[in-house]
């Protein structure tokens, strides 16, 4: 018998999880799931803007060669430039490494910079993908909170009091997964100071800095501190609607003469996996030059808007159900009543919604919170669905609350 690597055993991403995994298996036997579990746009005909796809199409022949493993001159220069827009000083093309995604450049840097036992600093909840990557680099994640009754804000005491001799980084997911807080300049300053005081790294994933409501700005936390070493992560997976496309990049910012050797491990890993996709690379430069589409779509009127107010609004109407109005990203991370549904165990929470609703959502602990009394949809379908879905799932407590230990 094969047995996996032993750094696999504490590995978990379970938003592809056993839940996904039952509803491929009751697609196939021929049930329509109404799915609310993966950021992806495009299944929801949210696609990429036709520039985007035009451009790629029409360069595809000069795309054949691997590029520099930095990536593209002209797509780092364009990235130099939004670093340029969001306030971060002092970045340079020779400070920006392309990505097949935001995904690979998270593993690729705590590749490069977490020793075994090293502690980096990960909100609670959390895209797991950190998590895991941080695990698998020998570093080990401590969770500090965010506050659920304050819009999800992280307790800037609470990440203080867990940095220790052996923290690395701070991490933010700014806008967050799954909450949708979008950080304010004071709360970032407060976080980048303990940065400051303890030496320790910056991690800032921006991936949906773009998708934003009721006119809230996005701040980059690289802008509002250059005393510290900051790595931003950002990507066309969501704003540009083209997450098939395969392509993120990295900006190294702030105390850039602390950097050591860590440009030369990124290089090397960069090499190791030669470049990243080509093609999507030509079309960074139109993504983020001109106007931005993602706008139209999170203003009054637009589909992300809309569907964000129907599905706050239909799921708060549901007793014992609450969530707030996520700011930014297109994620609700919906809080149950444990007096009228205590839940023992939220994988056979969304486990039984799914086999008896056909509806598929994500368990909350699935994002390293200790806590069984959440789930994560998005609010990508269009109102038709989300209006089934969220009905279903009414029904699913209604009858839970009726009979609770089914
Ligand atoms: C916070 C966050 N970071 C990174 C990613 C992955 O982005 P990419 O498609 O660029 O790998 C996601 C995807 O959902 C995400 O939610």
């Amino acid at each position: 018998m094969v047995t996996p690597a032993t750094r696999m055993q504490n590995i978990r991403y379970d938003i592809r999880g056993a839940v996904q995994q039952e509803a491929e298996r009751l697609e196939k036997a021929g049930h329509p799931i109404i799915r609310l579990n993966i950021g992806n746009l495009a299944p929801y005909e949210l696609y990429a803007p036709q520039e985007i796809v035009s451009d790629i199409a029409e360069n595809l022949f000069h795309a054949q060669g691997y590029s520099h493993s930095k990536g593209l001159f002209q797509a780092r220069k364009a990235v130099m430039q939004e670093a340029q827009r969001k306030g971060i000083e002092g970045v340079t093309h020779e400070h920006i490494f392309m990505g097949n995604g935001v995904s690979e450049l998270i593993s690729l840097v705590t590749q490069a910079i977490v020793n075994p036992d090293d502690e980096v600093l990960i909100p609670s909840p959390d895209y797991p993908l950190w998590s895991a990557a941080v695990t698998l680099a020998g570093g080990k994640p401590v969770y500090y909170q965010c506050d659920p009754v304050n819009q999800w804000a992280p307790n800037v005491k609470d990440i203080a009091s867990k940095v220790t001799a052996k923290t690395r980084a701070i991490l933010v997911i700014n806008p967050n997964n799954p909450t949708g807080a979008v950080y304010s300049k004071a709360l970032l300053t407060a976080i980048a100071d303990i940065a400051e005081t303890h030496q320790l790294l910056l991690f800032s994933d921006e991936i949906y800095d773009k998708v934003l409501f009721d006119e809230t700005e996005h701040v980059s936390i690289a802008a509002v501190n250059p005393r510290v070493l900051c790595f931003t992560f950002n990507g066309l997976s969501k704003a540009y609607r083209a997450a098939g496309f395969r392509s993120g990049w990295l900006i190294i910012s702030g105390a850039i003469d602390q950097a050591g050797d860590i440009f030369n491990a990124l290089e090397t890993l960069s090499s190791m996996r030669l470049c990243a996709n080509v093609p999507a690379q030509l079309a960074v430069q139109t993504a983020l030059g001109g106007s931005q589409s993602i706008e139209a779509l999170c203003a009054p009127e637009g589909r992300l808007y809309e569907q964000r107010n129907f599905a706050v609004e239909h799921l708060n109407a549901i007793p014992g159900v609450s969530v707030n109005s996520p700011q930014g990203a297109m994620y609700l991370f919906v809080h149950l009543d444990p007096e009228l549904y205590p839940i023992e165990n939220d994988q056979d929470f969304a486990m039984q919604l799914l086999q008896q609703e056909k509806v598929l959502v994500v368990p909350g602990s699935g994002f390293n919170l200790a806590s069984n009394q959440y789930f994560r949809i998005v609010f990508l379908p269009k109102i038709d669905d989300l209006h089934e879905a969220i009905s279903r799932i009414a029904r699913f407590l209604k009858e839970r609350l009726a009979a609770p230990d089914t």
